[in-house]
């Protein structure tokens, strides 16, 4: 049974039980699970837009080019860089922003062949990215929510994972366990640069994220991590291209030239940055 417990419900913070296959606080708002066995614990008040987050098709296209593999080393170099004080058996950590939960399931498979049990939980705003992910792995608890107010108690995990995705540092603070830790993965400068230089007439300095650091958290470690692989069809240029920002930023021209090629080899180029929670913050 993927792990469910110790969630809030979005409504009114109370805390939420599993009774049969819904969720319900002690005020009687009641979620039901999909079938798949994920929960929507994002109300309407709270959607900005009537389908936030991914859509479909992007959801479709990232799982296409994750199962082909090509972005495997980035679980290797997550689990390498893993802080040690972190591996422990009943580790509990969120992926916010899961997608369709690649990363999430393939760490899982990573800690059980060092028989370190993890509770997981990945998190999505996007229904069509938390749909696919429930029907991935069936050991994790998957959540349809957004990192801007997670729907779970104080300090409810030892880690969180933000990959690509739309960090909020008040939120993850709160959720963290205070000796918890925060893995940011982001792209560096020469990520996908192939792709971007098809794409665009000018490549725009690269900018670091927060360079005066993160106000809730200390940074703890930092590395880059490149590799490339190969692209052997237009369908897997497509897939690639589809997943990113690039697919709305880049020019109509720009589509129109990457359209043209059918094998292309790209260069990754990621950065992993582990935080502490700063002792005494929420
Ligand atoms: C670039 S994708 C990365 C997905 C996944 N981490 C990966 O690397 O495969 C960003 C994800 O963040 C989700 N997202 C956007 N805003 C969000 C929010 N406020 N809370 C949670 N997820 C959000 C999107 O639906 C999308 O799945």
């Amino acid at each position: 049974m993927p792990s469910l417990e110790n969630l809030s419900c979005p409504i009114d913070g109370a805390d939420l039980l599993l009774e049969g296959r819904s969720l319900t606080c002690a005020n009687n708002h009641s979620f039901d699970l999909a079938k798949t066995g994920y929960v929507n614990l994002l109300p309407v008040q709270n959607k900005r837009s009537k389908d936030p987050g991914d859509s479909k098709e992007m959801v479709l296209s990232r799982q296409t080019f994750l199962n082909q593999q090509h972005y495997f080393p980035i679980v290797d170099a997550i689990f390498a860089s893993w802080p040690k004080q972190q591996l422990f058996s009943g580790v509990r950590i969120l992926d916010a922003g899961c997608g369709e939960g690649y990363y999430l399931s393939h760490l899982g498979k990573a800690f059980d062949k060092h028989n370190i049990l993890t509770d997981r939980i990945g998190l999505d705003i996007s229904k069509w990215a938390v749909m696919s992910a429930s029907k991935r792995d069936k050991e994790i608890g998957w959540i349809v929510g957004s990192n801007a107010s997670l729907p779970v108690p104080d300090k409810r995990f030892d880690v969180i994972l933000c990959l690509f995705g739309f960090p909020v540092f008040d939120e993850f603070s709160r959720a963290l366990e205070d000796s918890g830790q925060l893995l940011l993965v982001e792209s560096g400068p020469r990520h996908l640069i192939e792709l971007r230089e098809v794409l665009y007439e000018r490549i725009h300095d690269y900018k670091p994220t927060y360079p005066d650091g993160i106000a809730n958290f200390e940074l703890q470690s930092e590395e880059s991590k490149c590799f490339s692989f190969e692209l052997q069809s237009q369908a897997q240029i497509q897939d690639l291209l589809s997943m990113t920002p690039h697919i709305h930023k880049a020019s109509y021209e720009g589509k129109l030239a990457i359209q043209k090629i059918e094998t292309m080899s790209i260069t990754a180029d990621i950065r992993l940055r582990w935080y502490r929670k700063k002792t005494g913050e929420k």
